[in-house]
């Protein structure tokens, strides 16, 4: 079976476009087979994203949203927010559908089409990501504390996760160096913000 993050390029194309507003502030992404929520915007990536808008302290510098998908977290906020943005994913029609997301909405990012962090050396104030989970903990695990390593001291992460997914598990390891909290939740939907020590 195929699962989101693998690239099949033999999947056929059918485009659709999903509509989010925020205030007055209204989006269109194009969307298509093989990538995460094809249909609607996931209930896990809105929830992250109006409680980062609500609750974070840090709203400028330099974002990455890993594991992009067509865009909606990254482009999201950069439309809101005065933030210089990077947006990454493993799938390559992820990747394709972000840059037409960032052209048609006039954001300008960084995109990379990247393994976790195999091609990006930078680091940044914040990475905020809806991780993949069936990629296993094990992936997980090593993506997030990847993510760490690419922030800057008193940079923050931001995720959501399923509490039935493993979130104080998560949590726990996460809490042995850095600060790690449970910012919100939400039908069964953690967001959890770490700080670098
Ligand atoms: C849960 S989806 C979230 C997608 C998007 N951020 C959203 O909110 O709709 C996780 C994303 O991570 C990507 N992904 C999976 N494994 C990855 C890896 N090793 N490196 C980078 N991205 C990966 C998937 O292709 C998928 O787009």
């Amino acid at each position: 079976m195929d699962h989101y993050f693998t690239n099949n390029e033999q999947l056929k194309s059918e485009i659709r476009y999903i509509n989010y507003s925020y205030g007055d502030i209204k989006i269109t992404f194009a969307s298509d087979n093989g990538v995460f929520s094809k249909d609607k915007i996931d209930y896990g990536s809105k929830f992250l994203v109006e409680t980062f808008l609500k609750k974070a302290d840090i709203k400028n510098g330099s974002f990455l949203d890993l594991g992009c998908g067509y865009g909606f977290i990254g482009i999201t906020l950069a439309k809101i927010l005065d933030v210089q943005i990077s947006m990454s994913d493993i799938n390559k029609r992820a990747v394709h559908l972000t840059k037409i997301n960032l052209k048609d909405n006039n954001i300008k990012a960084q995109v990379y089409l990247s393994d976790g962090f195999t091609d990006i050396n930078d680091i940044f104030d914040i990475i905020i990501t809806n991780p993949p989970i069936r990629v296993g903990k094990n992936i997980l695990l090593r993506l997030l504390l990847d993510s760490v390593s690419h922030l800057k001291n008193n940079g923050e992460l931001w995720f959501v996760i399923r509490k039935d997914q493993g979130a104080k598990s998560i949590i726990n390891i996460l809490e042995e160096e850095h600060k790690c909290e449970i910012v919100a939740k939400s039908k069964g939907f953690y967001i959890i913000r770490l700080i670098k020590s």
